[in-house]
């Protein structure tokens, strides 16, 4: 595997290589849902990127950017077994080089849930994945479900600037006791780590609820789960838009209905979500 911390090497390599190209956008601290990613990569195209970046730009001021796990050997090395093809390691002062003053920005889906938490951090999300799409010439991306709104936000970037990439879905991989995997969830002392285990129960909860049930039986049903831990959100979706639901709403009148949570287990930020039609429990 090559490790190269210059985007113009990156995109040089990339370029002469010929065939297809798959990049998996990463902040590191891998764990085995990034893995799912890199294997999918790997079934679509003749080479993989991965990249691994502690993005500056899409961190808030109070948020964990300093602490954010950095384990550069360890994932290089999970990646060499995996045969990534290459790892893209950039540095902040050479990818945002003094003068750097473009955002990409998205209206409409970063407008709710994490997008109305944590302002400014799609429009860091979709800068630094445009740049890593034009540097790795990619022809697919993969990203996974877990940060679904951020998913549906890239899509939209792609679709609207006709970029040559296609984004690809990657499930969700939990822990065995359901808990989505997370960089952040390293974070967690055993106590919080067991009090998150509700996460994952309300998620499923909420996802045996019939095609009946309205989105207030939704939130009430995850509100009851989640007891005591601090709810950052609970809402009720159109995959579509992304636009909150009122309570009121049956699901049966939502196209793609789709359940979002984000809660705050001591000073760390939790999210995860589900569809909520055509799913068996
Ligand atoms: O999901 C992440 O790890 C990050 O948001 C991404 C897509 C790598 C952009 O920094």
């Amino acid at each position: 595997m090559q490790i190269l911390h210059s985007p113009e090497e990156v995109q040089k390599t990339t370029r002469e290589w010929g065939g297809t190209v798959a990049l998996v956008p990463t902040m590191g601290a891998l764990h085995a849902g990034h893995l799912s990613l890199v294997e999918a990569a790997q079934s679509l195209a003749d080479r993989v990127v991965v990249s691994i970046f502690v993005n500056p730009l899409q961190f808030g001021p109070t948020e964990d950017l300093d602490k954010y796990p950095r384990t550069l050997e360890q994932d290089a090395s999970l990646l060499g077994e995996l045969n990534v093809d290459l790892l893209f390691a950039p540095q902040a002062a050479e990818f945002y080089p003094q003068g750097f003053s473009t955002k990409v920005s998205v209206s409409g889906l970063t407008a709710s849930l994490c997008g109305a938490s944590r302002p400014g951090h799609f429009e860091g999300v979709t800068t630094v994945c445009l740049k890593l799409f034009q540097v790795s010439n990619a022809d697919f991306a993969v990203f996974g479900e877990k940060d679904f709104q951020q998913l549906r936000v890239i899509e939209q970037m792609v679709d609207d600037l006709n970029l040559p990439v296609k984004i690809i879905r990657g499930a969700i991989v939990r822990e065995t006791d359901g808990l989505a995997m997370s960089s952040r969830n390293r974070y967690l002392t055993a106590e919080q780590r067991r009090s998150a285990g509700r996460v994952p129960e309300a998620v499923a909860a909420v996802r045996r609820l019939g095609a009946d049930a309205h989105v207030s039986d939704v939130l009430e049903c995850a509100r009851g789960i989640l007891g005591e831990i601090e709810i950052d959100y609970l809402e009720v979706c159109s995959e579509a838009d992304l636009r909150p639901e009122a309570a009121s709403t049956a699901l049966s009148k939502i196209p793609s209905p789709h359940f979002f949570l984000a809660v705050k287990i001591g000073q760390t930020r939790l999210i995860d979500n589900t569809p909520l039609h055509g799913v068996t429990p």
